[in-house]
């Protein structure tokens, strides 16, 4: 079959030729004797205009009532139409049909709310907004591949049936065999966890970050890139509870060291798009956010700002607007605060770091002061967190010391202490949220509209 995508490419080659093309029907109109199909074929945002007569195809009636979303095969001639809309047009000496639909498909050509769309997430990647988001959402991913593995870095992956919680934050999934309730319980009336698969409890991963730091101790930069978990009941348009993350952990390294990757990366995968996915951005630019190119331009071309919470609590709290939660220094950033430093305060991508140690995961580098660790958030504008890392707490005793405060069993994690006592190193590294990268370069604004089959509270269709 000829691609529709090719036909663009070369349309004078094509020119006179006889072709074969497959595809599903968008749209069919037909006068008396002369019809208009519409077809999408997959390869590419545009369409095939593909024009029939009755008296050269031979079912010409059958076609005419044929309904949108049907799958057909047409050969025809590729006729250049200099004057008209599309560039060229297929004259059809044939339409075969593949499968027909039926009239009550719920994809009829018309615009459809993004909620709607999300009860048939299956049929929805077959509308224009959906091919552009997941042809992005494949490109980004596989510009992001390119990067890691152009400067050397290793893929790693990282288990996703874990027994450790890497944030410590309690929002895990606990992963059992059906079967567990029907094991005698424990002496406490529990189940017991020690007559399961593991002989432990088991959880989906937070993270893959605590497996990447032992990888990063044998190759020195690596990455991960895979699927994590998280049971957060917070019902936002940022949070779902199935979410891919892109973890590198760099060795002989600090925290600028990993801001500088992590500005490197994003600029690398934005400028991929704007050169691979031109047409698909400028549709979100037309359809969904009328700022976007400007935006994703204005950031390849500036330096990210960089500020400490200490000081971004102080633009907080001078700011001329009220706060559903009144900045404090201690309290964790919201995303009103978040977004208000990148959007107002600095008008550009911003890295806050150093924060306070106990609004952060136990693994991060306590500071001088002991009052701040060496964290950093990627705050950006429409998303607020996009990235969030941090150098890594390489000192044994330290690194004790913080479990201890924080009653986390060292016996859990001997294998991660282990690192820091077979020839420890400074390391950091981050972790970017794909889908919220993909939010910020489509500018869509729901996590839901760029996963797949989202995963949120009381969401587990399809
Ligand atoms: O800031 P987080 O929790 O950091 C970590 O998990 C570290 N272990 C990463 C590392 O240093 N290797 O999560 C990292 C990013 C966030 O900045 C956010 O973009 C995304 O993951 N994220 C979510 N995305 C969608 N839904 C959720 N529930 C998310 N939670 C975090
Ligand atoms: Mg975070």
């Amino acid at each position: 079959y000829t691609l529709i995508k090719d036909l663009y490419a070369h349309a004078e080659s094509f020119a006179g030729q006889s072709i074969t093309v497959s595809g599903w029907v968008r749209s069919i109109r037909d006068s008396k004797s002369l019809g208009f199909l519409v077809l999408h074929d997959g390869t590419c945002f545009a369409t095939l205009q593909i024009v029939y007569e009755e008296g050269t195809i031979s079912n010409f009636q059958e076609i005419s009532r044929l309904p949108v979303g049907s799958a057909v095969i047409v050969t025809g001639e590729v006729v250049l139409t200099p004057n008209a809309k599309q560039p060229f047009e297929l004259r059809a000496a044939s339409i075969d049909i593949e499968g027909s639909s039926t009239p009550d498909y719920p994809l009829q050509k018309k615009r459809h709310s993004f909620e709607y769309l999300r009860t048939i997430a299956h049929l929805r990647p077959r509308s224009n907004t959906f091919q552009a988001v997941f042809r992005v959402r494949s490109l980004a991913a596989y510009a992001i591949h390119q990067f890691f593995q152009d400067r050397g870095f290793v893929y790693v992956h990282t288990p996703l049936i874990t027994g450790s919680d890497c944030e410590g934050a309690g929002e895990m999934f606990q992963v059992t065999t059906q079967n567990l309730a029907h094991y005698p319980l424990t002496d406490h009336g529990a189940l017991d966890y020690s007559q399961d698969f593991f002989g432990k409890p088991a959880n989906l991963t937070v993270s893959g970050q605590l497996s990447a730091e032992t990888y990063a101790a044998a190759f020195r930069n690596v990455y991960t890139f895979g699927p994590t978990f998280r049971a957060e009941n917070s019902n936002t348009p940022r949070h779902a509870a199935e979410f891919w993350m892109i973890e590198p952990e760099i060795s002989f390294a600090d925290l600028q060291d990993d801001m500088q990757l992590a500005e490197d990366m994003l600029k690398y995968v934005i400028r991929y798009l704007m050169d691979r996915a031109a047409d698909e951005l400028d549709f979100f630019n037309s359809f969904v956010d009328k700022t976007l190119l400007q935006r994703l331009t204005h950031i390849v071309n500036s330096d990210f700002a960089r500020c400490t919470y200490t000081d971004a609590i102080e633009h907080l709290k001078k700011a001329d607007r009220p706060f559903e939660y009144k900045p404090e220094w201690g309290c964790d950033l919201q995303t009103e605060h978040e977004r208000y430093l990148t959007e107002v305060v600095f008008g550009r991508p911003v890295f806050v770091t150093d924060y306070p140690k106990d609004i952060k995961a136990f693994y991060m580098r306590m500071n001088e002061d002991t009052r701040t660790v060496a964290a950093m958030d990627l705050l950006v504008a429409g998303v607020g967190e996009l990235i969030g890392g941090s150098q890594r707490e390489e000192r044994l005793d330290m690194l004790l010391a913080r479990m201890e405060e924080l009653k986390l069993d060292p016996e859990n994690y001997w294998w991660y202490l282990d690192l820091r006592r077979y020839g420890t190193n400074r390391h950091a590294g981050f972790g970017l949220g794909f889908e919220r990268l993909i939010m910020y370069v489509t500018g869509m604004a729901n996590i839901r509209d760029v996963l797949p089959f989202p995963r949120t509270v009381n969401n587990l269709d399809f």
